[in-house]
């Protein structure tokens, strides 16, 4: 019985252990008012921070739509338009948290995706 009891607290303890870090937590909302110039400005700051690392050099269009979700800051979840340098428009998704909204330099990008993303329900 002691030993079923323990058998079940080491399989608890593994199971959470193996819960992916980045599995969202719920409280993600559509942002409303995608044309907010500080939605946008964000957007555009992604594209810039990417192409810091990147080489594909993007111009930033517009975000077309994205999700917010409120934690210490906001994490955005941004669907971005944006031309490559020969001139075609990609969109691309890009993820990033924002600590304090009127201090840029809380930002962090934490993920883009530059590859063509199909867009689902958004
Ligand atoms: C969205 O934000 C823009 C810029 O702040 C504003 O001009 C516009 O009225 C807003 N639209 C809605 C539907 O709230």
């Amino acid at each position: 019985m002691k030993i079923a009891i323990f058998l079940v607290a080491i399989a608890t303890t593994i199971y959470v252990a193996a819960t992916p870090a980045t599995a969202i937590p719920g409280g993600w909302s559509k942002i409303k008012n995608i044309t907010d110039p500080h939605i946008q400005e964000l957007g555009e700051w992604a594209v810039m921070e990417h192409n810091k690392v990147g080489n594909d050099n993007l111009k930033f269009q517009k975000v077309v739509s994205g999700k917010q979700q409120i934690v210490n800051g906001v994490n955005y979840y941004l669907f971005i338009d944006a031309m490559q340098l020969e001139g075609s428009h990609g969109t691309y998704r890009a993820v990033l948290l924002e600590e304090d909204s009127s201090n840029p330099n809380t930002r962090k990008l934490i993920s883009f995706n530059s590859k063509n993303w199909v867009m689902h329900g958004y």
